[in-house]
């Protein structure tokens, strides 16, 4: 069986979000740099005789990002020997069998949390007009997990153009979207490595894809998760910068026969204005409260988002009665251990969020008739 190794060379995390640890004034303050970003990027990069490591080391210095660098199981190879032979082989063994996972060669043991990363950069040398072999692996391992991720590219040949190595990029990843150029940087354009890269950034407008709007989050009560579509207000950019941080629970109660309600630990800047609301509504009320609409009520406040595929009835299954604990994250909570199971004089299937569905789906966990059900 194949190993994988890496090392991880640093990681630097988001200070802007560092910020937001405390409580009513930093809140405040995140509003300000708008801080809504899930920003992380990560580079991966492989290099043989150093090229592309001195270009990540230079990218280093231009993003925040996290590092890792792909090795290759057998050390003592020597890819240039004998006009390249091994890394010919590797790449035909590969070019024969693209799908087959003994084509690819061994690299060291890589323990990886793609989830955290909305970008990430892949670094490669050129080889024999493809993408080097050792990288071919760590892509065949990961790649799909990249799907609907920004990916960058860059190259690094002596002198060939690099449409294959892009072509390899975008087969073992293949719901990458990725930025609109990739970069290459030639042997005699290697010493410009730092202007291109920098010119590069702009080129594919790297700052806005790192500051990518958070537009849902979880609330999970009795075990009950629920997707909510988040509004986009200064009151949301600065509840996504705390959550960014850790989740939040709070207690609520009833008021009104319409709403759960309860102060949730943080004020947060209001945009109020005159609401009717509807079932579903998440409401922010005099800055410090959350309410979760069950019926109607019209008031001056702030709408901080829907609740996705629910009516009263739903809600009021869901919520209970009396004081209960609400959560709100970013992540969707640990679905298979809180699965939603309909009240029990539901009837219909449900997914696992609680949604129904208008029949079983062909593979996967859902609720029939209050049955949780599983199908490979
Ligand atoms: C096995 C192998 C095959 C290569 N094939 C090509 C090639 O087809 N065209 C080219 O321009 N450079 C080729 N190169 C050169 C590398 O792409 C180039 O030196 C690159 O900068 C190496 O990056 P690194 O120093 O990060 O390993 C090859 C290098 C090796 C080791």
């Amino acid at each position: 069986m194949k190993t994988i190794f890496s090392h991880i060379l640093f990681t630097i995390t988001c200070i802007g979000m560092i910020a937001c640890q405390n409580k009513e004034t930093n809140a405040m303050s995140c509003t300000n740099n708008q801080s809504t970003s899930k920003n992380q990027t990560l580079i991966v990069y492989y290099s043989y005789t150093n090229n592309t490591e001195e270009i990540v080391t230079d990218l280093k210095n231009l993003i925040d990002a996290d590092i890792i660098e792909i090795e290759p199981a057998d050390k003592n190879l020597n890819y240039e020997a004998n006009n390249y032979r091994i890394g010919t082989e590797q790449l035909n063994k590969i070019k024969n069998n693209p799908n087959d996972e003994n084509s690819y060669p061994a690299i060291d043991p890589i323990e990886i949390d793609l989830s955290k990363y909305n970008t990430i950069i892949i670094a490669t040398p050129l080889w024999w007009s493809q993408m080097a072999s050792n990288m071919q692996t760590f892509l065949f391992e990961y790649g799909k997990e990249m799907a609907g991720k920004n990916i960058g590219l860059i190259v690094s040949s002596h002198s060939s153009g690099i449409s294959g190595v892009e072509a390899d990029a975008k087969r073992l990843i293949p719901e990458g979207n990725f930025f609109s150029q990739s970069l290459w940087i030639n042997n005699s354009r290697h010493s410009q490595r730092k202007e291109l890269l920098k010119q590069w950034l702009e080129d594919v407008d790297y700052a806005s894809l790192q500051t990518e709007t958070v537009s849902t989050m979880y609330i999970t009560v009795n075990n009950h998760n629920m997707i909510v579509d988040l509004e986009n207000n200064s009151s949301t950019k600065a509840l996504v910068a705390l959550l960014q941080e850790s989740a939040i629970t709070y207690e609520a109660h009833d008021y009104g026969d319409f709403e759960k309600v309860g102060e949730f630990g943080y004020t947060l800047p209001q945009n109020n204005e005159q609401i009717t609301t509807e079932p579903g509504d998440l409401i922010l009320y005099q800055g410090n409260q959350i309410c979760i609409y069950y019926g109607v009520n019209s008031w001056n406040f702030t709408r901080l988002g829907k609740i996705r595929d629910t009516d009263s009835n739903k809600l009021k299954n869901m919520l209970g009665n009396g004081n209960i604990q609400v959560t709100l994250s970013l992540e969707q909570p640990n679905a298979i251990n809180n699965l939603y199971v309909p009240h029990s004089t539901n009837t219909g299937t449900y997914n696992i969020t609680g949604q129904q569905l208008k029949q079983a789906p062909t593979q996967g966990i859902y609720i029939e008739n209050g049955i949780k059900k599983y199908k490979k």
